[in-house]
């Protein structure tokens, strides 16, 4: 069947260029002159372009996704919702919008950017205008930090300049040096442009562990006063987040001026994973695999995590992280 088709293929073709040959050089000239600017328009058409075709947000993806897929995440869900939407239906923003997103390990940070990013972009993390940078990937050696630094800055400026809705995501940035913060410091600010390019619309989002702990301790009061996680509200969060963010000396992230320029549009935290939590992630994988959904294999996963603090065992250790190896061990025999 196949083969047959092949065969035809290669028939046609040949005819094709016995055809063109028996042309007069004009004809040809016209037959490849038509060739090529179709080649060009089917190009165009597959290949991503910084226009509407390929830039488009729905809001309510974002929202499904949010809803759906993330859990044990209100505040988080809530303020991400609220920031996009309004941002992206801003048709002249006064700066781009930086978001920084703070919790423990594996509470779904790299989960949520990813539903943004594929909220704005047909390609999702995949589309050329979305860049995402690792601490100790890309800058991993602070004696090359001035390599860094001009490296970055040009990174920044001719992404944005090739395509002004562009998605910078900087992961680990706890582990950042403050030195290469400062350098992008003037592009999250309020300037009409700089150099000649607007970011007013392009979108930073920082991840960090910083933070993790007081939310974690916030989230353990609440449990142990007996209260629902789900009235757990930003307030309740935002003054022991700032403080603990403020005072860590270790981290680079803040003891640059980000904070006290009120360069971060949005503080985002992300609570840590109870037990049921960690269950409705196995699901969500057994499903996402094609699997039976099996609640007693996904208890079973979800049992053999560790969880903390040593008392009162409440939250997962690695939130969601490591349950797809566990899955395969017990699904397979
Ligand atoms: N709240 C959540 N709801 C649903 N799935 C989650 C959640 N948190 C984590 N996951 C799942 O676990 C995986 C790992 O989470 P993710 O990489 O987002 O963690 P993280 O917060 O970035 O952790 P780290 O601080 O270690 O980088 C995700 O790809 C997702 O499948
Ligand atoms: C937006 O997303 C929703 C849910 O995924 C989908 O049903 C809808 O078709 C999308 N709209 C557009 C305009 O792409
Ligand atoms: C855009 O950023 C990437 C890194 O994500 C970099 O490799 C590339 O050179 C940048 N493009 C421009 C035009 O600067
Ligand atoms: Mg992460």
């Amino acid at each position: 069947m196949k083969a047959s088709r092949l065969i035809l293929l290669v028939h046609v073709l040949s005819t094709a260029a016995v055809l063109v040959h028996a042309f007069d050089p004009f004809t040809t000239t016209m037959v490849v002159g038509i060739g090529a600017t179709l080649g060009r328009t089917i190009y165009k058409y597959f290949h991503e372009s910084c226009d509407s075709k390929w830039i488009d947000f729905n809001s309510t993806a974002l929202k499904t996704d949010l809803e759906q897929k993330l859990f044990g995440q209100h505040v988080a869900s809530r303020i991400v919702l609220k920031a996009v939407n309004g941002f992206m239906s801003n048709e002249s923003p006064k700066k781009p919008l930086v978001l920084s997103l703070h919790g423990w390990t594996g509470t779904g940070k790299n989960f949520v950017s990813q539903m943004i990013a594929e909220s704005i972009f047909k390609e999702g993390m995949d589309s050329s205008f979305v860049h995402v940078f690792t601490s100790t990937l890309h800058f991993p050696h602070p004696i090359q930090i001035d390599t860094y630094k001009s490296e970055l800055q040009q990174w920044i400026k001719g992404n944005v300049s090739s395509c002004e809705r562009s998605l910078f995501i900087f992961d680990e940035m706890d582990k950042m040096h403050p030195g290469l913060i400062d350098c992008i410091k003037p592009y999250l600010d309020y300037y009409d442009k700089l150099d000649g390019v607007s970011y007013r619309k392009a979108i930073f989002i920082f991840l960090s562990n910083s933070g993790g702990e007081s939310i974690v301790q916030t989230a353990l009061d609440f449990w142990r006063a007996g209260r629902d996680r789900s009235e757990i509200q930003l307030k309740d969060l935002e003054t022991s987040l700032s403080l603990s963010v403020f005072n860590n000396k270790e981290s680079g992230f803040f003891r640059t001026s980000l904070i006290d320029r009120n360069l971060v549009d949005f503080f985002v935290p992300f609570l840590p994973l109870e037990f049921k939590h960690v269950v409705q992630c196995v699901m969500a994988e057994m499903k996402a695999r094609n699997l039976d959904l099996d609640q007693d294999v996904a208890d079973q996963v979800a049992k053999d995590l560790v969880y903390f603090p040593k008392v009162d065992r409440v939250f997962s250790a690695k939130g969601c992280k490591t349950i797809d190896s566990k899955l395969d061990y017990y699904t397979k025999d």
